[in-house]
């Protein structure tokens, strides 16, 4: 399936502004993403430079140092594109250039700068599944005719029954309701459908119109030729759609038989996608990546997405979604390095699901976007929470491949479930007519210094609250609180990131199973350097005895006499 295209670099910015690859050792890959740390960063939720209560670029331009100090190899934004905002972002009305309310083309170009010169790479959203309804072609379509070209970009259809009041079949959208809005046609009558696999405001492309695929291969060159290092390919699974959109069962499996998710036309999309990332050079520091949000249960169909000629690698759901369980876990890990293919990414939260404190607070310490509501009806147990996501990041930090932070977890930030429902703002919450609380909760805007709300979010005086209200207790947890406290959660990021980066070994290479106790994981990571470095997690309900060791690199809580209290990491050279 590959198409092996490497054209000279023509569009590759050289020389200074581009960071340069990282140190090589034996077994350091050549390609940065490959074992990069790779912060997220929720614009709107980070820092607001100008004082209205939103994140924007400014205040990310203010706060680089704070990520370069971190130790993150490279950011990804989460879309920052003009929108009118129904779904966070997710509709967008013009992928050529920047939100207004976070600032300008020109404040993008300077972060990117910016950013190179710390070092650290820039990976950008883009959403190809779907628009906004106030992109030009579609407000084009709808002011075009039914069977017009311009509505060919789209989904647009005649609805069923005596005149066409129906949809014209049965799917659902994914964030509820069906997934079918009627138009009102422009002598006012009531007219045809058009598809929107999430809200109304975002009505799908047609990927077999030609125009959607040669505007979508230019976006991208338009931002890499800007200096974007790498794409990160939302609901990447779900552009080809059966043209003849038949009826779901709901028994249908992911692939070729299924009406909309993984169906076989999308890999040419990816590979003209591969290409276009070539052109602007591959492996080293010159390399651009693509990542993409692909959720497939079949790690045979996963590995389809990956490899020379299509992605670089893909989102681990998997880990993120399996519970604080050693057999689980190690399955996960197991399965995960088993995919040749795709160099490993190891994820713990993101900007769609709980925060990884309150999941493993709870009874039950598994996570389902479906199942939301359901995992809200326990009580969390901060303290047992934020205890294993120590423990959890310090095993996520040792696993060979590149690991994503999600903006916040560094602070050890928890679930805010408790939003008043007037201040609700994910489309999630308002199409269940409140039954699932939506993803709010995991996106209340960082607490930067002080002992109130906003936390040093917006600068001092400014007139606007945070968009979404902060918990007063996160006073404890302001990146001012954390750095001056050896023992809090950022301390414990910061220290894992620099041993990981000064340890070329831990971060590519292999990983060798050591011999434990139920409930234990431990694994030998081989450094370069002689001795080898040993993770050993206890998920047990009890402390274990650790093995022999020359020194504790870094431990997620105190050892005890020579064991490892249940719900502790340690980092250990041995040999
Ligand atoms: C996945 C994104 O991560 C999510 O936030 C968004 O709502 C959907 N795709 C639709 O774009
Ligand atoms: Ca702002």
């Amino acid at each position: 399936m590959g198409i092996h295209v490497h054209m000279p670099s023509a569009h590759a910015p050289s020389g200074p502004g581009r960071p340069e690859s990282g140190r090589k050792a034996p077994g350091h890959p050549d390609s940065w993403w490959q074992c990069a740390a790779i912060y997220q960063l929720y614009v709107r939720s980070f820092a607001d430079g100008n004082g209205d209560g939103i994140g924007d670029l400014a205040g990310v331009r203010e706060r680089l140092p704070y990520l370069a100090s971190l130790g993150i190899d490279a950011i990804w934004f989460n879309p920052w594109y003009p929108s009118p905002m129904a779904d966070a972002g997710y509709d967008i009305s013009d992928y050529r250039s920047i939100e207004p309310v976070f600032g300008t083309l020109a404040d993008a170009d300077a972060l990117i700068a910016e950013a190179h010169a710390h070092g650290i790479r820039i990976i950008i959203d883009v959403v190809p599944n779907h628009a906004s309804s106030r992109h030009p072609w579609f407000t084009g379509a709808l002011a075009a005719a039914p069977g017009s070209a311009a509505r060919e970009r789209f989904w647009f259809r005649p609805g069923r029954g005596v005149s066409g009041e129906l949809p014209p079949n049965n799917w659902q959208s994914i964030f509820g309701g069906p997934a079918w809005t009627r138009v009102t046609e422009a002598d006012g009558s009531p007219g045809q459908w058009y598809l929107h696999l999430f809200a109304p405001e975002q009505p799908d492309f047609n990927w077999g119109s030609a125009d959607v695929r040669r505007e979508f291969e230019d976006v991208l060159r338009f931002w890499f030729s800007r200096g974007v290092d790498g794409i990160r390919i939302d609901s990447a699974a779900l552009l080809c759609k059966d043209a003849a959109l038949p009826d779901v069962s709901g028994g249908e499996r992911p692939g070729p038989a299924h009406p909309y998710t993984d169906r076989d036309d999308v890999h040419s999309v990816y590979q003209a996608w591969r290409a276009v990332a070539d052109e602007y050079g591959t492996g080293g520091s010159g390399g651009r990546m693509l990542i993409g949000e692909v959720w497939l249960p079949d790690a045979a169909r996963l590995a389809r997405y990956v490899g020379p000629g299509e992605l670089h690698t893909v989102f681990n759901f998997p880990y993120l979604n399996c519970p604080w369980d050693a057999a689980s876990l190690r399955r996960v890990i197991d399965e995960t390095l088993a995919l040749a293919e795709a160099p490993a990414t190891w994820v713990l939260s993101n900007h769609d699901v709980d925060r990884v404190v309150s999941r493993y607070g709870r009874p039950d310490t598994a996570f389902s976007l479906d199942q939301r509501p359901y995992f809200h009806r326990f009580p969390v147990d901060l303290a047992l929470g934020t205890r294993r996501a120590r423990a959890a990041a310090l095993l996520t930090m040792a696993l060979p491949g590149a690991v994503y932070i999600y903006q916040g977890e560094e602070l050890g930030l928890w679930e805010v479930q408790d939003i008043p429902d007037e201040l609700r703002q994910d489309p999630i919450w308002t199409r269940t007519a409140g039954a699932d609380p939506g993803r709010d909760g995991s996106r209340i805007p960082l607490p930067w210094s002080g002992t109130e709300p906003p936390f040093g979010f917006s600068p001092a005086g400014s007139p606007s609250e945070p968009w979404l209200p902060q918990p007063k207790e996160w006073r404890d947890l302001t990146v001012s609180a954390e750095t001056a406290s050896p023992d809090s959660m950022l301390s414990l990021y910061r220290e894992a990131l620099r041993i990981r980066r000064s340890s070329p070994g831990l971060r590519d290479g292999s990983m060798t199973w050591q011999p434990s106790a139920d409930g234990v994981l431990a694994f030998d990571r081989l450094p370069g350097e002689g001795a080898a470095v040993r993770c050993v997690a206890n998920l047990s309900a009890g402390p274990v005895a650790l093995p022999p060791y020359a020194s504790v690199l870094l431990a997620s809580g105190p050892l005890a006499d020579g064991s490892l209290p249940p719900d502790t990491t340690a980092w250990l050279r041995v040999g």
